[in-house]
C-alpha cells in the first residue's frame, strides 16, 4: 500500500511538472501504457494473499483512472498555453509596409503591334512570319524588282551573299504567302516583323525597324477597300475622328501606289510643328497589287487583284506616344520603358 501511495504521489508530481503536451503525452505512455510503474507494482499481485488482491486490484486501478483524468486536465491546460504562444510568435505585424514587386509592362513597339494585330485579326485576317535572312527571291525579284534595277537603290540592303541578305521590309513575306496560296483566294494576312537597311541612325532613322505590312487578295479587290480598311488603322491608333488622304507615290510591287497621311493628332488639322505646319503627318506605303506581282506567283491578274500597305510602326509609336527619338525605342532604358506602364 506504501508503493501504492508512492506511485500515486509521484503520478501527480510528474504530471504537475509537465511544460509542454509532448512531455505529457511521455508521462502517458508511461504510466498507461504496457511499460512503466504501474505495470511494474502490479507483478507484486502474484504475493499477496486472496484476500488482499481485490483490494489491491482497486486501488491500482483507481490510482490509474485518477492519473488519466489529471492527464487530461493538464492536457487542456498546456494546450491552451501552446496556442496562446503560437499566436504571439507568429504573429504579423499588417502595419509594416510591404515591398511592392516590381512589375514590368509591355514595351511600346510591342503595344503598337497587339492592336494593329487586334485590329486586323477582327477584320478575318491572318499573321504570317517568315525569316529575317531572306532570299534576294522573295525580298526583291518578286515584288517585282529584278536584279540591277535602280529601284533596289531605294533600300540600302545588308547583303550575305549574292542571293542572300536582311530582309529590308516585310513584303517579302507576303511574296512567299502569295506563292503558297496560289491560285486559292481570298488571301487576307498581316505580316509583322523586323526589317533590316544601310541606314545612319538618327532620331528618325534606324538600321533595325519593324514593320507590320498588309495584303489582300481577292476577286474585285479595288482602291476603295484599301482606303476603307486604311481609315480603320488611323482610327484605331490615332483616334476615331481622324482622316485620311492619299498622295501619289512610286513603288515596284504597287500600281498605283499611294502614300497615306493621317490628320494629325497634336493640332487636328490646323498645322503645328509636329506636322510641319500641313495639318497631315504621313504614316505608310500603300497600293494595288502590281499585276506581274500576281503573274509570278501563280495568280491570273485578269481574275485575281488585291492591295497591300506597309506600316513602319515605330514610326506609329513615336507619334502617338510624343516620342521624340527613334534610339529610346531600343536603347533599353528602363525609366523610358517604364513611362508606358500607363498605357496598358
Ligand atoms: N514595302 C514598302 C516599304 O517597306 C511598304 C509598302 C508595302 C508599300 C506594301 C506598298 C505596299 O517601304
Amino acid at each position: 500500500m506504501e508503493k501504492l501511495e508512492t506511485l500515486r504521489q509521484e503520478g501527480i508530481a510528474k504530471i504537475e511538472a509537465c511544460t509542454s503536451t509532448k512531455e505529457l503525452q511521455d508521462v502517458r505512455v508511461l504510466y498507461l501504457g504496457k511499460k512503466g510503474p504501474i505495470q511494474e507494482v502490479m507483478k507484486m499481485m502474484k504475493d499477496l494473499s486472496p484476500e488482499e488482491k481485490p483490494k489491491f486490484g482497486q486501488q491500482v486501478n483507481e490510482i490509474k483512472q485518477l492519473l488519466a483524468s489529471k492527464i487530461e486536465e493538464k492536457k487542456v491546460i498546456l494546450e491552451e498555453k501552446e496556442v496562446n504562444e503560437k499566436l504571439i510568435n507568429e504573429k504579423i505585424d499588417i502595419t509594416l509596409s510591404g515591398l511592392k514587386p516590381n512589375l514590368g509592362n509591355l514595351h511600346p513597339l510591342i503595344m503598337v503591334q497587339q492592336e494593329l494585330e487586334d485590329l486586323f485579326i477582327g477584320l478575318g485576317y491572318e499573321i504570317a512570319e517568315g525569316p529575317e535572312v531572306e532570299l534576294d527571291l522573295y525580298n526583291f525579284e518578286r515584288a517585282n524588282i529584278p536584279k540591277g534595277h535602280p529601284a533596289r537603290d531605294m533600300q540600302d540592303t545588308f547583303y550575305i551573299d549574292a542571293d542572300r541578305l536582311l530582309r529590308t521590309h516585310t513584303t517579302a513575306v507576303q511574296m512567299r504567302v502569295l506563292e503558297e496560296k496560289a491560285p486559292s483566294l481570298p488571301i487576307k494576312v498581316v505580316c509583322p516583323g523586323k526589317v533590316y537597311r544601310r541606314d545612319d541612325d538618327d532620331a528618325t532613322h534606324s538600321h533595325q525597324f519593324t514593320q507590320l505590312e498588309g495584303l489582300v487578295v481577292g476577286e474585285k479587290i479595288r482602291l476603295s477597300d484599301l482606303k476603307g480598311t486604311l481609315e480603320l488603322v488611323a482610327k484605331k491608333m490615332f483616334g476615331d475622328d481622324k482622316k485620311i488622304r492619299f498622295r501619289p507615290s512610286y513603288f515596284q510591287f504597287t500600281e498605283p501606289s499611294v502614300e497615306v497621311d493621317v490628320s494629325c493628332h497634336i493640332c487636328g488639322g490646323k498645322g503645328c510643328p509636329t506636322c510641319k505646319g500641313t495639318g497631315w503627318i504621313e504614316i505608310l506605303g500603300a497600293g494595288m497589287v502590281h499585276p506581274n506581282v500576281l503573274s509570278m506567283a501563280g495568280y491570273d491578274p485578269k481574275t485575281a487583284s488585291g492591295f497591300a500597305f506597309g506600316i513602319g510602326m515605330e514610326r506609329v509609336a513615336l507619334l502617338k506616344y510624343g516620342i521624340d527619338d527613334i534610339r529610346h525605342l531600343y536603347a533599353n532604358d528602363v525609366r523610358f520603358l517604364k513611362t508606358f506602364s500607363r498605357f496598358e
